[in-house]
């Protein structure tokens, strides 16, 4: 198969984290030709949808006493050339958050895919339509409660109500923005007058919920059914779990709680075209559903024994026949 990946720019990319790198380490490995992009490179030409390719080679990442450890020159390029999209087997749009106005451009050319010739993961529309923040409330039963505003007497009766709150921007990802939201301190009206800049753009704010300290546990989801999950737990004073601001990452099995989440959310994930998807689960509630660019595999791999880019690749290689 020829495979597409539209990524970041991949000289800063860390293969030792990344999970597009882990997916593009898997296609080589079974034989697929690899290809990058970035958003930047893609047209329309007669009503299709073409990109500036790059062929990739990887030098793959290996085990070290329980660290992934990458060579210096851990990627080698070829000769980039300019391809329609429909001459490829698959394109896996792969860029970090936030969504952008060229992020929805870009989810808009690949749009002109056709899905007889090429599986575009995650369904282009679905992109457009999923915020990673509001796509948990099509799931009532199984979040915390939450409100979206961007009136400060709302928020601060829903704050008042529950004593303890977390309010997420909605197009935030990595803790970026989160906050801790406690009735009566000093700075909770200025903490909602910055965060919706003064009642100009919504935010959720949701429930505390003090089972945070024991981890955030990101489930990775492959066309509806989970595959691996990994915990991220919060060090030092700040009550992230993130990865990104230093959250510890340990194995967790999934609970009876996280299948009957998993069963929740699958039909509609299935139905949206949303294949590789990261839930995120704190004390049996889901928080987060992300769509973009969810990440975790090479902490699932390293922590369980696994091989999740291999079983990414291996399904999309079913989807082809
Ligand atoms: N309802 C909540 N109660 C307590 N902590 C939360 C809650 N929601 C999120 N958090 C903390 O904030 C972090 C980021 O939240 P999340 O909704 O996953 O946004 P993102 O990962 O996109 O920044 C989580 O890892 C968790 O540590
Ligand atoms: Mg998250």
């Amino acid at each position: 198969m020829k495979i597409v990946f539209i990524i970041d720019p991949i000289a800063p990319l860390d293969p030792t984290h990344d999970s597009t790198i882990a997916m593009m380490e898997a296609a080589q490995k079974r034989n697929h030709e690899v290809w990058i992009t970035t958003m930047e490179q893609l047209s329309i030409k007669a009503g299709q949808a073409w990109a500036i390719l790059t062929p990739v080679t990887l030098v793959p990442v290996t085990l070290n006493e329980g660290h992934w450890v990458a060579v210096e020159d851990w990627y080698r390029l070829g000769e980039p050339e300019l391809v329609a999209l429909n001459t490829t087997d698959a394109v896996l749009m792969r860029t970090d958050p936030p969504v952008t106005m060229p992020y929805l451009y870009t989810t808009q050319i690949l749009d002109l895919i056709d899905p007889a010739t090429t599986l575009v993961l995650n369904r282009p529309r679905s992109l457009q339509a999923a915020n990673e923040k509001l796509y948990a409330l099509n799931f009532p039963t199984v979040i915390p409660e939450t409100i979206v505003s961007s009136v400060k007497a709302v928020i601060k009766d829903f704050v008042a109500e529950q004593g303890k709150a977390v309010l997420k921007p909605l197009a935030g990802k990595a803790g970026e923005g989160i906050l801790f939201l406690a009735a009566g301190d000093r700075n909770l009206n200025s903490l909602i007058e910055i965060s919706t800049r003064w009642g100009q753009i919504p935010v959720m704010v949701q429930q505390y919920l003090p089972a945070a300290a024991e981890g955030d546990k990101r489930i990775i989801m492959l066309d509806g059914e989970p595959i691996g999950a990994v915990n991220r737990i919060p060090t030092g004073s700040d009550f992230r779990g993130n990865m990104a601001v230093g959250g510890r990452v340990a194995s967790v099995p999934l609970t009876e709680r996280d299948r009957l989440i998993c069963d929740t959310v699958s039909p509609l994930l299935k139905q949206d075209g949303l294949y590789f998807v990261g839930l995120d689960v704190i004390g049996g509630y889901l928080t987060e559903v992300n769509v973009t660019s969810p990440t975790g595999i090479r902490e699932i791999d390293r922590l369980d024994g696994k091989n999740l880019g291999n079983q990414v690749i291996e399904w999309l290689e079913q989807q082809k026949r």
